[in-house]
């Protein structure tokens, strides 16, 4: 599903972010991306979802190589697509309900649709009750489920997050990795950037390990799981 052939990036100011990567993930994997400050791991996530291309080498999203992919062809990758970030970039304007539905008024879907569609996602999420609350009513935690529940909406394959619990305390990073989790479980191929270190010891999950811009070590879900 995603695949990394020999890939490089380096930014128009000489600084070399990704060198000769080389990843593999298959559809329904749950993947840490870990590694340092600087590391890397932006760049490879920007790179899955377009906001940056390769220098060298081949991005392949289903089989579709994101290094030569037109513009016009950048929002049909976009749909199958999720992503979410530390910070929550919701819009301060809109309700919970608005800032989600938005996501499919924008492509068109019908009123009764956005409506099914944005109430079952913001249930699974957990903020029926919240739907008419705006962002700044809500906690860091919810406004985080918000970010989920809007990167869902589409139903998309896979789901993309840099540093998602980044500004949220243990507690409440931990809710947000649940949510993850349960996502993946019904299918949803999930890749998450993280520093917390704590979290990605305790998931159980196949662990990638960027450092300097290179994957330094790939531990599979079996091999964390009992310690190799
Ligand atoms: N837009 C950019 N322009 C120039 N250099 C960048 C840009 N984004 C990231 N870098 C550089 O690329 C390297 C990797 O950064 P990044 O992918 O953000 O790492 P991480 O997410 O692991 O902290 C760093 O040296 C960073 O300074
Ligand atoms: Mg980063």
């Amino acid at each position: 599903m995603i695949k990394l052939r020999n890939v490089s990036k380096i930014y128009p100011n000489g600084a070399r972010a990704l060198i000769g990567v080389n990843l593999k993930i298959a559809k329904g994997e749950f993947v840490f991306l870990v590694g340092p400050s600087g590391a890397g791991k932006s760049t490879l996530i920007k790179l899955l979802y377009r906001e940056e291309i390769a220098t060298r080498g081949q991005v392949l999203i289903n089989n579709v190589n994101l290094v030569r992919l037109k513009n016009s062809q950048i929002p049909a990758l976009r749909r199958n697509m999720g992503v979410i970030f530390q910070d929550f970039k919701l819009l301060p304007n809109k309700t919970v309900f608005e800032n989600v539905a938005f996501a499919l008024q924008v492509i068109g879907k019908n009123k009764k649709e956005v409506k099914e569609s944005t109430l079952t996602v913001l249930d699974l999420v957990g903020l029926s009750s919240k739907v008419n609350a705006f962002p700044a009513e809500l906690s860091g935690g919810e406004q985080q489920r918000v970010c989920v529940a809007r990167a869902l909406v589409n139903r998309p394959g896979i789901l993309i997050a840099d540093e998602p619990t980044g500004n949220l305390d243990v507690d409440t990073a931990w809710g947000i990795v649940d949510l993850l989790d349960k996502i993946n479980k019904y299918g949803t191929t999930v890749v998450m950037a993280t520093h917390a270190l704590q979290i990605v010891e305790q998931m159980n999950k196949r662990v990638v390990r960027v450092e300097g811009g290179k994957i330094i070590e790939d531990k599979a879900e079996e091999e964390v799981r009992l310690g190799i």
